[in-house]
């Protein structure tokens, strides 16, 4: 029997039961939606046992069992299992559905089963999505996200990914938005308010400094309360306030050598403090070690329980309250915060349920995916292609495939799927006693359409030939022998594991170096998780970079190379010319038994530590070209209170095309900050005003001892920028000084 109709009869049994408890049990006020939340939360609860309030604040892994040190959810909760991530039963006889997770950041994450056809449209990654510069296209593609998982009966969504990108060789960098805490919170709260559109409540994770999966279980993040406040809690707060997320998934690490899900700092103090977040704080999977210290830390639900050393929320936390140790207000706090957020998400008026078929939406992914292509270099307009091509080569990277993504829990079987015709590289397909197939959560999964499929179609008249690439020798033959080649190296990167350097693995850059000694005339095309080194870029006129460009990869990058729309994407991560200029030139992995990461470079992350330190980077953060020009003309900045800027932005190319005008801001002493930004379109000749309002916390240093964000008086330079370090024009203002309360 497959899960749908499992989920139906489940759906039928809690419908009968609805009806038997309606019948007996007084009116259901909490069932009013004109009150509040928090009002309706209070109603239910005065209704409910103590062991009901216990039932949800634990819960299950959500897909039978796989990996026998995952301890197996009970018998009767196994028919009603949504087959992925997360499950916490609901309380039929009070209207209460069960919580059904699902990942996350890149789509419906299903790759825990697979049944024919049970396939899910994979968006771009979120450092794509990031790159779009796009708020709109990120809660576009979060309502996507989100109706694909009500239409599978999901309502939460365990999206949202935001750690900060300290460290470019993380595996999961691919997942996250970026280095900037302003670009990475506006972008994933727009997410989340896309996908909570459709009644689906998200998460954000992963709180915090979870920046690097090597030792994430492990390790402590060290850092400076001020640090960590102006830089990974800072994106969260934005993100937070942008996005109002339902839930927040602590993380893995120790932050300041305390689990994060027992850190009373981060969750009690900051989050449900100094932020007033109403919702409810879950773990990651397998990410508690107590049950008293985690209930009091401000942990409100421990997530799959199966995946932590013991039971903590269960039994274990009755008999903390039985003792009066864990009190039985926080108790009801705890469900208090799930249930309000449950009623102000929807979930209890507009519940979600199965359809068939579920909606796929591959329009949303392409067009978020041609927003955040980076064109990287056009030396010689080489770009974009003349349809009117004679020869195209196409080379490497599996382009005769589809469009690499990324690997771990959000990983999506995507539309069109086949794994028989083995759409992915690596070990065995597992074949379940039922047929079903279950792929290995690490896996290079290729997002078809293939980019040679996309491109053959973009140049009918041209011929179009493909070469694998491996053999060296007959993809130069092939390239020498065409008008243009095509060449796709690619950087794959998974959850689990970080990649030992920035550089492309196996012959990649040999395989570059060989075609663009065979025909000048090549176009090198990145899909990688985050920033890589580029020994050849001298030796290449043209190189995009797609990331993990997801369902509508291909036709978007196949738009972009023949022109029909213009490159718009700008980097959310510097690209380092080399390893050696990171903070940490070698990835964090001390010895074994004494694990930490000390953040010393503090709140300088990304190109405020390039800036501090005077290092040219290979791409500045916020790069990106165009296939027209722009003048910047105009450009006034107001002080006082805030910053504010004014500029005129006129496309004097032919085309159309898109301008991203960043405002940077240097307060006195210290280094230039995105404040702020505007990305437009235009027509060639066409001129528009542009306005920014700086984020005024940008303008401020945290002040740890007071607790207050400190603005300082005085003068700040205010600049206008086409990248981190392309400075187009800059005046100074002077800022009255102040104070903002956390
Ligand atoms: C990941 C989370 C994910 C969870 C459920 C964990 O391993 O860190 O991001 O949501 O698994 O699959």
């Amino acid at each position: 029997m497959d899960f749908r109709a499992l989920t139906l009869i489940a759906l039928g049994a809690m419908a009968l039961a609805g009806q038997a408890a309606a019948q007996q049990s007084p009116p259901q006020p909490w069932m009013d939606a004109t009150l509040s939340p928090d009002a309706r939360a209070d109603l239910v609860q005065a209704q409910m046992t103590q062991d009901e309030e216990l039932l949800l604040v634990k819960g299950y892994f959500g897909a039978n069992n796989r990996q026998s040190w995952i301890k197996p959810t009970p018998k009767e909760y196994q028919p009603l299992l949504p087959g992925t991530a997360g499950y916490v039963p609901g309380i039929p006889r009070l209207g209460i559905p069960a919580l059904k997770e699902s990942d996350a950041g890149v789509g419906i994450a299903n790759n825990f089963w697979l049944r024919p056809g049970d396939t899910a449209t994979a968006y771009p990654s979120g450092l794509s999505n990031a790159a779009t510069w796009n708020a709109q296209a990120a809660f576009d593609g979060g309502a996507g996200i989100g109706q694909e998982a009500r239409d599978r009966g999901f309502n939460v969504m365990l999206d949202g990914g935001i750690n900060l990108a300290r460290e470019p060789r993380n595996g999961r960098i691919f997942e996250y938005g970026g280095e900037d805490p302003l670009l990475a919170g506006t972008i994933a709260g727009a997410e989340i308010r896309g996908i909570q559109s459709r009644h689906v409540i998200s998460t954000i994770k992963h709180y915090a400094l979870n920046d690097q999966e090597t030792g994430r279980t492990l390790i402590t993040s060290n850092i400076d309360e001020a640090s960590a406040r102006e830089s990974d809690l800072l994106a969260f707060e934005i993100a937070i306030e942008r996005g109002s997320p339902g839930a927040v998934m602590c993380s893995y690490n120790k932050f300041n050598t305390i689990y994060a899900c027992e850190n009373d700092f981060l969750l009690n103090k900051v989050l449900k403090g100094d932020w007033s977040y109403p919702g409810w704080v879950l773990s990651d999977w397998g990410a508690v070690h107590s049950t008293i210290a985690a209930a009091n830390g401000g942990l409100d639900q421990e997530s799959a329980s199966g995946f932590d050393a013991q039971e903590f929320f269960g039994d274990p936390l009755k008999q903390a309250v039985a003792a009066g140790i864990v009190l039985p207000a926080r108790l009801h706090d705890m469900v208090h915060r799930i249930l309000r957020t449950m009623f102000a998400n929807g979930l209890i008026d507009d519940l979600a349920q199965p359809v068939t078929p579920p909606a796929t939406h591959a329009d949303v992914a392409q067009r978020s995916a041609e927003q955040g292509i980076v064109l990287l270099k056009n030396a010689g307009a080489v770009l974009p292609l003349a349809k009117t091509a004679h020869s195209i080569a196409v080379i490497g990277g599996h382009s005769d495939l589809g469009m690499l993504s990324g690997g771990g829990s959000s990983q999506v079987l995507p539309v069109g799927f086949d794994p028989d015709k083995q759409l992915m590289v690596g070990g065995p397909v597992i074949v379940l006693p039922n047929g079903a197939k279950v792929m290995p959560l690490s896996r290079e999964i290729f997002d078809p359409p293939s980019p040679l499929a996309a491109i053959t179609a973009m140049a009918p008249q041209a011929q179009v030939r493909y070469a694998d690439g491996v053999d060296q020798k007959a993809a130069a033959t092939l390239a020498a022998t065409s008008d243009v080649a095509i060449v796709f190296v690619q950087q794959w990167m998974t959850e689990g594991a970080d990649v030992p350097n920035l550089s492309l693995p196996g012959a990649q850059d040999a395989l570059i170096a060989a075609i663009a000694a065979a025909n000048p005339h090549i176009i090198v095309v990145l899909e990688t998780g985050g920033p890589v080194v580029m020994p050849w870029l001298d030796k290449v006129p043209a190189v995009l970079e797609t990331w993990y460009a997801g369902s509508g990869g291909a036709t978007a990058l196949a738009r972009i190379l023949f022109g029909e729309i213009d490159p718009s994407g700008r980097l959310p991560v510097t690209f380092p010319a080399s390893e050696a200029q990171l903070p940490r030139p070698k990835l964090a992995e001390p010895p074994a038994g004494y694990w930490y990461v000390n953040y010393t470079e503090g709140s300088d992350v990304g190109y405020r530590w390039f800036d501090s330190h005077k290092l040219t980077p290979l791409f500045p953060f916020g790069f990106g070209l165009s296939y027209t020009t722009f003048n910047l003309t105009n450009f006034t900045a107001l002080g006082g209170g805030n910053v504010t800027a004014t500029v005129n932005v006129t496309n004097t190319g032919t085309r159309d095309g898109f301008q991203v005008v960043q405002l940077y801001v240097t307060p006195p002493g210290q280094t230039a900050r995105l404040v702020g930004w505007s990305k437009i379109e235009l027509k060639p000749g066409e001129t528009q005003t542009v306005n920014i309002e700086a984020e005024p916390r940008l303008l401020a240093r945290y002040d740890a001892q007071v607790h207050v964000w400190r603005i300082p008086t005085g003068p700040y330079e205010v600049s206008l920028r086409t990248s981190a370090t392309d400075v187009k024009a800059s005046t100074f203002v002077s800022i009255d000084g102040g104070t903002i309360k956390p």
